[in-house]
């Protein structure tokens, strides 16, 4: 099958090409994001594979089923940036890697939490300047705090685990899932009583901030927010107040709600023109990463080979196991 690549870097060609070693699929590679105006460079492939800032909108999708477009393949387990029935009308299957390495997504979540809590991104720039004073970085035991989770899926299961082995008190709210060991409670038990609430639920119109202004109020007051899911589960203006009024205590963040203009490129050489992202990295308690907690090579190889696995069933059978219904 010929495969229109959107938006691919280096580090994931490589992978890929591994993974269709055996395979035998064409790859098209295009080094600009999925948008309506893109698609059709897609041209002659039966298959288009997307990444999480591309927008598989209603335009886009359209644009790719007149290139002749029959699948979508997401490269990531969640697909919020796909309109789903936009999909079904035009009779595109859209599939997706629905688990790679929750452990990757796990253990960059306790990077943050280990890394805001112990000021270690300030550390590192003060030894580098010569101050090796302690002051502001004083930090908590991580024993015996409470940690809420909200989503208690697969990458929700592992971060609990992690955080059950340092002593912490591990609730969670999911309206499906439960982990054993993990209190399940009330969204706004688990607000009120967490020293550290960490998102881990998918982004649909439901969840879309579910941290907001109110929410923020309903915490701690000086609380840590930790968000590896999805931008948009957060309403960052509401988080700015909360950090400028001290109710919220840290901010860690691997995921941005307009970050589809920033992440993933080098833009050193440019003026940030969003202002509220600007706004947060002035905070000495923000910690901001781009969209690279999925990033360990053990993750890329998953990804690959399910997504060469997922194009190769399509292929031989037109259906797959991983379509999202
Ligand atoms: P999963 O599907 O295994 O688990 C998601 C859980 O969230 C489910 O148990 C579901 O019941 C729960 N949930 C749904 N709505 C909820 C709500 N309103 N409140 C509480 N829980 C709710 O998904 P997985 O693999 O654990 O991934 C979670 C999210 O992590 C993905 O949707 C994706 O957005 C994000 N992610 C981020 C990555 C990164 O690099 N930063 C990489 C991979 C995933």
């Amino acid at each position: 099958m010929k495969i229109a690549f959107f938006n691919t870097k280096r580090y994931e060609k490589q992978a890929f090409e591994e993974a269709n070693r055996d395979r035998g699929h064409e790859f098209l590679w295009i080094d600009l994001p999925l948008r309506a105006g893109t698609a059709p460079f897609a041209q002659g492939c039966a298959a288009a594979c997307v990444f999480v800032n591309d927008q598989a909108d209603a335009a886009a999708i359209v644009a790719l089923a007149a290139s002749g477009v029959k699948l979508i393949a997401a490269r990531s387990a969640g697909f919020n940036h796909i309109d789903l029935a936009a999909a079904r009308g035009v009779g595109i299957v859209v599939v997706r890697v629905p688990a790679y390495s929750p452990y990757a997504v796990a253990e960059y979540t306790l990077a943050l939490m280990l890394s805001l809590n112990r000021h270690v991104h300030r550390a590192y720039n003060r030894v580098r300047e010569g101050n090796f004073a302690l002051d502001g970085l004083l930090g908590f035991d991580m024993h015996g705090r409470t940690v809420g989770l909200i989503g208690l899926g697969k990458i929700g299961a592992c971060t609990a685990k992690i955080l059950q082995g340092m002593g912490c008190r591990v609730i969670g709210h999911d309206p499906v899932s439960s982990v054993t060991g993990v209190t399940p409670v009330a969204l706004p038990e688990l607000l009120a009583t967490s020293d550290i609430v960490s998102l881990h639920c998918p982004l649909t119109p439901e969840t879309r901030h579910l941290i907001h202004a109110e929410s923020i109020q309903q915490m701690k007051r000086g609380a840590m927010l930790i968000n590896t899911s999805r931008g948009a589960l957060v309403d960052t203006m509401a988080a700015i107040e909360g950090l400028k009024s001290g109710q919220l205590g840290s901010l860690g963040i691997d995921v941005y709600e307009e970050e589809a203009d920033l992440f993933f490129k080098d833009l050193s050489e440019t003026v940030i023109q969003d202002d509220v992202f600007a706004r947060l990295l002035t905070f000495p308690n923000v910690l901001v990463t781009g969209h690279q907690a999925f990033f360990t090579a053990d993750a890329l190889t998953g990804i690959a080979v399910t997504t060469i696995g997922n194009i190769s069933e399509f292929a031989a059978t037109g259906q797959c196991r991983n379509a999202i219904s």
